[in-house]
C-alpha cells in the first residue's frame, strides 16, 4: 500500500501561550495540555497540531500515516541505502532529516475519511444555479474551522538531500518543480504535503490548513485580520503551481499559516503530468503580488544568530 497524508506536526516556539492563543483564533479546536504540549484539533483530522516551548520557532516533529506494516519496512529499507538513520519497530519509523531538522515519524494509521462535501451552487452567465436566494458565502455566520492540515513548508540548509529524503527514502512523490528553489512532494492525493526550498537555515516556513471553499478562505482570514491587522502577510489570491486559493496570515512567533481550498488532488498518478514552473507563475496565478516578507521572513536573521547552539 502507500503513504497516506500527514497526520500531525509539531511546532515548537518561545510562547508557547500567545501561539496557541492564535491558534485557537484560527480555528483550530484547544485539547488537552499533556506534557506541556498543547493539542489542536482539526474537525475531519484529530488532533494535527501540538505546540510545544523551544528556544526559536521551528517544525520540532512531521508525522506520516501509512497503510501497513509493510510500508515501514519498505522505508527503512530505502533510509538504509540511502544511508540516512532511522529506527523501526512493526508499526512506527522514526528519522530525522538533517537538512531541515526535523524529526519525521511514519506510523501506521487509519486514511482520513472527510465527508462528502458538494461546492456551493454559483450563478454563471446562462447558468442560474441558485435562484432567488443570496449567496451561501455571505449567509454564513459561523466561525471558520480548517478541515485537515494541508502541508508544510520548510527552509533546508541542504534542500537536495531533504528532497531525496522524501521522495527516495520515504516514498513521497513529486507534483510540480520550480527549477533551483523546491519540489511540490505529495505523500496522499493533494497536490502537495511537504514542500523544502534552499535556506540559509533550517525553518519553517508555513504549516496549511483546508477550509471548505474559497468563501471561508476570506471569511477565516478577515476574522483573523479584525483581531489584528498585524497578521496579514499575503492573500487573497490563487496560486498556479497546485490550483488552491490561499490566505496567509502570521502567528505571534512569526511562522505563517495558510487557509487553502480547492487544491489539485491527483488520485491516478498516471493521469497527471508534472511540470516545471519558472518565474511568478511558480508562486502564483492571481492576486496582489508576495510581499518581499514572505519570500524571505522578516526574522530570519534573528533565527540565524540565534540558532547556533540553540534548541
Ligand atoms: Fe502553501
Amino acid at each position: 500500500m502507500s503513504l497516506h497524508g500527514l497526520t500531525q506536526i509539531t511546532i515548537g516556539v518561545p510562547n508557547v501561550a500567545d501561539t496557541a492563543g492564535y491558534y485557537a483564533e484560527f480555528g483550530l479546536d484547544p485539547t488537552a495540555i499533556v506534557d506541556d504540549a498543547h493539542g489542536f484539533t482539526t474537525t475531519d483530522g484529530g488532533e494535527q497540531l501540538k505546540l510545544v516551548s523551544t528556544a526559536r520557532r521551528r517544525l520540532v516533529e512531521m508525522r506520516i500515516g501509512a497503510d501497513d506494516p509493510d510500508d515501514i519496512a519498505r522505508i527503512a529499507a530505502a533510509l538504509a541505502r540511502l544511508e540516512m538513520p532511522a529506527q523501526a519497530d512493526t508499526m512506527t519509523l522514526r528519522s530525522y532529516d538533517p537538512g531541515t531538522e526535523v524529526n519525521v515519524v511514519v506510523e501506521v494509521a487509519p486514511r482520513l475519511a472527510q465527508r462528502d462535501t458538494p461546492p456551493p451552487a454559483y450563478n454563471a452567465p446562462g447558468h442560474i444555479s441558485r435562484p432567488d436566494t443570496r449567496a451561501p458565502g455571505v449567509l454564513r455566520d459561523n466561525r471558520v474551522q480548517p478541515r485537515k492540515l494541508g502541508h508544510v513548508v520548510l527552509g533546508s540548509t541542504d534542500q537536495a538531500t531533504s528532497q531525496r529524503f522524501f521522495t527516495e527514502g520515504l516514498g513521497f512523490k513529486i507534483s510540480d518543480t520550480v527549477p533551483g528553489l523546491a519540489a511540490f512532494m505529495r505523500c496522499s492525493t493533494d497536490h502537495h504535503n511537504v514542500l523544502v526550498q534552499q535556506a540559509p537555515l533550517a525553518f519553517l516556513h508555513h504549516t496549511s490548513w483546508q477550509v471548505d471553499d474559497v468563501d471561508e478562505v476570506g471569511r477565516g482570514a478577515t476574522a483573523m485580520l479584525e483581531k489584528d491587522p498585524a497578521r496579514h502577510v499575503w492573500g487573497l489570491g490563487r496560486h498556479h503551481v497546485g490550483s488552491n486559493f490561499f490566505w496567509y496570515l502570521r502567528d505571534p512567533a512569526g511562522n505563517f499559516s495558510e487557509y487553502y481550498s480547492d487544491l489539485d488532488c491527483i488520485v491516478d498518478d498516471a493521469l497527471w503530468t508534472p511540470q516545471t514552473w519558472e518565474g511568478l507563475r511558480g508562486l502564483y496565478n492571481w492576486g496582489s503580488p508576495p510581499p518581499p516578507s514572505f519570500l524571505a521572513p522578516e526574522d530570519l536573521a534573528g533565527l540565524m544568530a540565534g540558532a547556533h547552539g540553540s534548541a
